[in-house]
């Protein structure tokens, strides 16, 4: 159990009964913010083609309240190419009813910790720069920037920057990924 005394979650991970809410929680950022630059709602075939390509490598997990899914976070594939097989992307997305209640802080912490335990060498998060609290959550778990893109996204009739955040993190070359 996560979150102080008196707002409390447990993290666990993710299942196909949970899908639903991830794509409700996702598809509200979708319509209203620039943390995501997808434009259109995921449906949930969609949603069950993108929990299959996460397996065990790739964990899904959810932060629970009371039996409702109030967050979720995920490690992806940064890049389909072989030698980038050491390294992962981070999501992290917390129901926007429920947010800065530690949530996102328990939920990325715990993607970095299995990223480090699978044998990954490096987690980035691709964060849209005008998104101060995800910028924030990175910095405030370990991640440094490392690059600054200008005008790669355009939503909601404006040019977005886009920032990426890196952690590296201790597994050698020998890892097991
Ligand atoms: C970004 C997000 C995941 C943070 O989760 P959260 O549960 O609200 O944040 P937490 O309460 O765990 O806060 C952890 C830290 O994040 C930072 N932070 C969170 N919200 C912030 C805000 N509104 N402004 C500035 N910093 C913020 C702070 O450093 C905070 O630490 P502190 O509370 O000790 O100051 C959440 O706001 C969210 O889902 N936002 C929309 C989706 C999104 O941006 N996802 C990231 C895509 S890259």
């Amino acid at each position: 159990m996560s979150g102080g005394n008196r707002f409390q979650f447990r993290l666990r991970p993710a299942g196909a009964g949970d899908l639903a809410s991830i794509n409700a929680i996702y598809n509200h950022y979708v319509l209203h913010c620039t943390c995501t630059y997808q434009t259109e709602p995921s449906t949930a075939a969609q949603r069950e083609a993108w929990f299959a390509e996460h397996g065990p490598g790739y964990p899904v997990m959810v932060a629970e309240q009371s039996g409702e899914v109030i967050g979720w976070a995920s490690l992806s594939r940064f890049h389909p190419r072989e030698a980038y097989r050491r390294t992962v992307e981070d999501s992290v997305y917390v129901r926007h009813d429920a947010q800065r209640r530690g949530v996102g802080h328990a939920l990325l912490a715990e993607m970095v910790r299995q990223a480090a335990a699978l044998g990954y060498h490096t987690v980035l998060g691709g964060i849209s720069a005008d998104r101060e609290s995800s910028i924030a959550l990175h910095a405030r778990l370990g991640f440094e920037k490392v690059a600054h893109l200008r005008e790669v996204g355009f939503k909601f009739g404006r040019w977005l920057d886009v920032v990426w955040m890196q952690r590296i993190l201790p597994s050698g070359p020998s890892g097991t990924v």
